[in-house]
C-alpha cells in the first residue's frame, strides 16, 4: 500500500514501538494521530514530527476516547492504517507463595487491555477504513496488531499476558478473513525481547547485556526501530494478510525468561 498521504492511528504512539512506528510511518510520508494515555510522551513525539501529526489523549480501553481519535484521524484525511502497541499492566503466578490463587479480577484486567482494547481498536478502526474510498488495488488499509513471543512460550507468571497475547495471534487470521470483502488486511508483530521504556529506567547498557544474552543472533535485545522497519514492510507489502510473524533474533523464552 502506497502509504504517502495515508492517515495512520498509533495507539501507544508515546511508547517504544508505536513512537518508532510513527516516526517511519511519517517519514514514508502518512499523516499520524498518535494515542496515547500519557500526554506528556504524546505530546513529545508530535512536537518532534512537526506537521501531519497529532496527539489524542487516549485511553485504548474507553470506547468514546477511542472514538474521538478516529475522529481525528478522519479530520486528517482517509484512515488507512491502525498501529495497536499500547502498554498494560504485568500479571503474576497463578498460586502464590502461600498457594493462594491470584485475584481473578488481575487475570481479567491484563487480557482486557491487551486483548479486549485490541480487538476494540480493530473493530472501531475496520469501520472507518470501511468508509473510504478504495486505492486502485482495492485495497483500504492495514491493522497491526502487536502479539509477543509470550504467546508462544510464556514464562512463569505470565499466564494473563500470554492469554491475552496469544489470542491476538487466534484472532489474526479470522478478522483478517472478515475484513477481506472491504480489502483491510491484518497483521500481527510478535516480538521478542526489545529495548523499551517498558523495561523501566535501568541502565540500557546492563538491560541489553542481560536480556541480550539469551537471544542466538543477534546476540543483543532488539531495537523499536526495527519492529518499525517490519511495521512498514507489512503496510508495503500487500500479500501479507492473516498471519503472526515473529521478530526475536531467535530467541525462545525458558520457564524464567532469559
Ligand atoms: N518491549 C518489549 O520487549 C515487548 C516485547 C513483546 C511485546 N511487547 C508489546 O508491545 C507493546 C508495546 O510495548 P512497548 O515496549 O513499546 O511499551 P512502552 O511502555 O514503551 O509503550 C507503551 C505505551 O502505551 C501507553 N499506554 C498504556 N496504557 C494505555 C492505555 N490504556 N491507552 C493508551 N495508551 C496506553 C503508555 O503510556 C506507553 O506510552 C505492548 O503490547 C507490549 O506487550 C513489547
Amino acid at each position: 500500500m502506497n502509504i504517502t498521504g495515508a492517515v495512520a492511528l498509533v495507539a501507544g504512539g508515546g511508547g517504544g514501538f508505536g513512537a518508532a512506528t510513527a516516526r517511519r510511518l511519517h517519514a514514508a510520508g502518512a499523516s499520524v494521530v498518535i494515542c496515547d494515555l500519557d500526554a506528556v510522551k504524546g505530546k513529545a513525539v508530535v512536537e518532534d514530527l512537526g506537521e501531519r501529526a497529532v496527539f489524542v489523549e487516549t485511553d485504548v480501553t474507553d470506547e468514546a476516547s477511542v472514538q474521538a481519535a478516529i475522529d481525528a484521524a478522519e479530520k486528517l484525511g482517509s484512515l488507512r492504517i491502525t498501529v495497536i502497541a499500547h502498554g498494560g499492566p504485568g500479571g503474576g503466578r497463578t498460586l502464590n507463595r502461600e498457594n493462594e490463587p491470584i485475584a481473578q479480577d488481575d487475570f481479567m484486567r491484563v487480557v482486557n487491555i491487551f486483548l479486549g482494547a485490541s480487538y476494540n481498536l480493530i473493530r472501531m478502526t475496520a469501520a472507518s477504513m470501511a468508509k473510504t474510498e478504495p486505492l486502485e488495488t482495492g485495497e483500504r488499509g492495514v491493522i497491526i496488531n502487536t502479539a509477543s513471543i509470550a504467546a508462544f512460550d510464556g514464562t512463569i507468571g505470565q499466564a494473563a499476558y500470554s492469554a491475552a497475547k496469544g489470542g491476538i495471534v487466534g484472532m489474526t487470521l479470522p478478522i483478517a478473513r472478515d475484513l477481506s470483502p472491504i480489502g483491510v488486511r491484518v497483521m500481527t508483530i510478535a516480538p521478542g525481547t526489545f529495548l523499551t521504556p517498558a523495561f523501566g529506567d535501568a541502565d540500557p547498557v546492563k538491560l541489553d547485556a542481560y536480556w541480550g544474552a539469551a537471544v542466538p543472533f543477534p546476540k543483543r535485545m532488539g531495537r523499536p526501530e526495527e519492529y518499525a522497519q517490519l511495521a512498514l514492510q507489512i503496510c508495503e507489502n500487500p500479500y501479507l494478510n492473516g498471519e503472526t510473524i515473529r521478530l526475536d533474533g531467535a530467541l525462545r523464552f525458558t520457564p524464567k525468561g532469559a
